[in-house]
């Protein structure tokens, strides 16, 4: 009645019904796939009238931007992405020391990227490195299924691997942390010249590899193997192995940014990000099939499963550190990247 009174006044109704503005605004970046980014933001506006703002940007890009911001900080939570930058951003005190209600009913691994990381930063989802292949493409180069990382140095995969660029991508740092652990620095940065000019790009992002595998482009990438589930249940001919010496894994985390402008809806977010109804967004409406952290939210169907599979213990505490992983990155790029392509 009175809604149908202001509407006779020319007061636009919609304007009643307008929580959004009312709640205020949330700046979000979001690490992973933009499918399970947008279903975040949108299921978030929507439960709660916070308008979210998100911008997709991958691990290391989002961490250099968080850092480039620390002065006058734009975002307000930062969700997704490896573990490692968001703890080098955690000990720069770029995120902000924040406890949820919320924080019990997650696994022990993502507790402890909370503890670890002085509280500053939380698991939300944990997913291992492995190799993604296109089995049609091998076939026809006459090559067998990679099995072991020493399998991707082999010369009858010249040209045929690719990967992501550890300055921009957590999935590629993660790998360098992996192999650094495996093998001792020194003999890791030998297989990665090795591996060089098997190598056809090293990608911005880190699914883009899995992608170009997916649609034929590269036989072979480095990526997190439940993204080439993803693109194997989109129908595409993507395989994956992982790798027979052992393999690292990630915990996909989430931050608040310190000094956020919008800090009481970085906290609503957070705390909401961490149930049981929004762990399972990531499947649900994003078709991603990482592990989630809560441990109420059910493995998605036909994800790999991390409790049968052979991993290194990763030392996120000395991987996460901001020196170890810039001295990492900065070798990578004068003893790897820096390389002629062949
Ligand atoms: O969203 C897929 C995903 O593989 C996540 O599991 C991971 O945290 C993220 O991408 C890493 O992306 P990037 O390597 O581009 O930082």
């Amino acid at each position: 009645m009175i809604a149908t009174r202001l509407g006779l006044l020319g007061l636009p109704l919609l304007a009643l019904a307008a929580p959004a503005v009312a709640q205020g605004q949330l700046n979000l970046y979001c690490s992973v796939q933009v499918e399970w980014c947008q279903a975040i933001a949108t299921n978030f506006e929507k439960e709660t009238g916070v308008k979210v703002a998100m911008t997709q940007k991958g691990s290391g890009e989002t961490f250099a931007q968080i850092r480039a911001e620390a002065q006058n900080p734009k975002a307000d939570v930062w969700f997704g992405g490896t573990g490692d930058p968001h703890m080098a951003a955690a000990e720069e005190k770029l995120t902000a020391v924040y406890e949820s209600p919320n924080l019990k009913e997650l696994h022990p691994w993502a507790q402890k990227q909370w503890s670890q990381s002085g509280k500053r930063s939380v698991g939300v989802y944990a997913g291992a490195l492995g190799f993604g292949f296109n089995r049609e493409l091998l076939a026809k180069k006459g090559q067998p299924a990679p099995a072991c990382w020493a399998d991707l140095v082999k010369p009858g995969l010249k040209g045929e691997v690719q990967m992501a660029n550890p300055n921009s991508s957590g999935t590629a740092y993660v790998m360098i942390a992996t192999i650094v652990q495996l093998m001792g620095e020194d003999p890791a940065f030998s297989y990665m010249k090795a591996l060089h000019p098997n190598v056809n790009a090293y990608t911005r992002s880190g699914t883009a590899p899995i992608k170009a595998v997916a649609r034929g482009e590269t036989a072979v990438s480095i990526s997190f193997v439940h993204d080439a589930v993803v693109e194997a249940n989109a129908g595409f001919p993507a395989e994956y192995a992982m790798p027979c010496e052992g393999t690292g894994f990630e915990i996909g985390s989430m931050s608040i940014i310190g000094g956020a402008r919008n800090m009481a809806n970085a906290r609503k977010f957070y705390d909401w990000a961490l149930t049981t109804p929004a762990q399972r967004l990531g499947y649900d409406a994003g078709k991603q099939l990482q592990t989630p952290a809560n441990r109420a939210a059910p493995l998605p169907p036909k994800a790999p499963d991390l409790g049968r599979m052979k991993l290194i213990e990763y030392d996120f505490a000395k991987y996460g550190r901001a020196a170890e992983r810039r001295r990492l990155i900065e070798r990578w790029d004068r003893e790897v990247g820096s390389l002629p392509r062949g």
